[in-house]
């Protein structure tokens, strides 16, 4: 199978699109032919080895996993001999290590799911990390109610995108903060009211939330307590990526000590790649509740350039790649 690998951390320029053995399924596991896959900034740092803080997780001195992409959508071609709720045939998605190659090995207990008839490969490959993440920051973190007001600042990223349409789902009153190329596309999505951060500063006008989901997290707790009223929480999805050991968790973590001198509350967040919610996202999107944003479309063999993009930090919703 093809699969694109990387021996030493770097730019997209050490990746080499290479012939691999295709893989053989554990017993509890499926073995998945990948037709389309979706990028996080997750595969940039996993890549480039930065922050430093990524290497705990991708090999101290080198990447010892080697393969790149999580997101992936496809077709089950086999399952092992313990698994019960998939079959050859099958068409899945959601996440696991190798998704920039034409197959991958997802844990019957991982993030796996069906795929809805009415759903594209390329549709269902968006979800993965971008939208556990959005639904996990406000559902379960941010405790977002019906008729609360939620401002999401970075509305036309990956997780924004998803975060828009999954909070007016939840019943909230959504402000969308992006900058004035994606205003429209966030009003589309279902926003109720959208701040251009380049004409004003949302901190000063945007007036009192329930919940702020930060997915920049490029503000300091004095900004972001403006936007919060007096019980209001902020949920931490990001920070600057300025320090180069231990990236947005520095602010992730100054932030949360700074809320700790006041009646509002700022929450930290990493989200957890598993299987628990992917069926709803399948429901919602088959039926038609949620819609996948896709910005930008790439084959397999422009995974680089495709990579090297979202690494500019300015996707605007998801980028897919076909990978046949
Ligand atoms: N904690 C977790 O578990 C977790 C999970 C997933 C992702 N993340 C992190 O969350 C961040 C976003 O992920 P993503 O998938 O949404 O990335 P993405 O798709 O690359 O999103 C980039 C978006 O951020 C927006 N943006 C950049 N600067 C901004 C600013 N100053 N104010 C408002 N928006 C701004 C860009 O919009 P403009 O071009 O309009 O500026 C662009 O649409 C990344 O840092 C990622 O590593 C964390």
């Amino acid at each position: 199978m093809q699969a694109w690998v990387y021996e030493e951390y770097g730019p997209s320029e050490v990746l080499q699109l290479r012939e691999l053995e295709k893989p053989v399924p554990a017993a509890d596991e499926l073995l998945v032919r990948v037709h389309a896959a979706s990028v996080n900034p997750f595969d940039w740092h996993m890549l480039t080895g930065t922050p430093y803080l990524v290497r705990m997780q991708g090999g101290l001195r080198g990447p010892k996993d080697g393969r790149v992409g999580v997101d992936y959508a496809g077709t089950v071609e086999a399952v092992g001999a313990d698994v019960t709720r998939f079959q050859p045939g099958d068409q899945v998605f959601g996440g696991r290590d190798g998704a920039f190659g034409e197959y991958v090995t997802p844990r019957e207990a991982g993030a796996v799911a069906k795929e809805p008839a009415n759903v594209s490969f390329e549709q269902a490959a968006t979800v993965g990390i971008a939208g556990l993440t959005a639904l996990q920051g406000l559902r379960d973190k941010g405790r977002l109610q019906p008729g609360e007001k939620v401002l999401i600042n970075g509305a036309s990223g990956g997780v924004g995108t998803w975060a828009v349409q999954l909070a007016k789902w939840l019943g909230a009153e959504v402000t969308a903060v992006c900058s004035t190329g994606n205003v429209d596309a966030a009003r589309e999505l279902g926003a109720d009211r959208v701040i251009d951060y380049t004409q004003e500063d949302f901190t000063r006008s945007a007036g009192e939330h329930d919940l702020m989901l930060d997915i920049p997290g490029n503000r300091t707790w004095s900004e972001c307590v403006r936007v919060l009223k007096e019980d209001g929480r902020l949920v931490l999805v990001s920070g600057p990526k300025t320090n180069r050991w231990v990236g947005p968790l520095g602010h992730m973590v100054s932030m949360r000590v700074a809320s700790f001198r006041g009646g509002r509350e700022a929450k930290p967040f990493v989200a957890k790649l598993n299987g628990d919610d992917l069926p709803l996202f399948a429901e919602l999107m088959a039926a038609g509740t949620l819609t996948p944003a896709i910005d930008r479309r790439y084959e397999l063999h422009e995974v680089p350039a495709a990579l090297a993009y979202v690494g500019e930090g300015h996707a605007r919703a998801k980028v897919v790649v076909s990978v046949g």
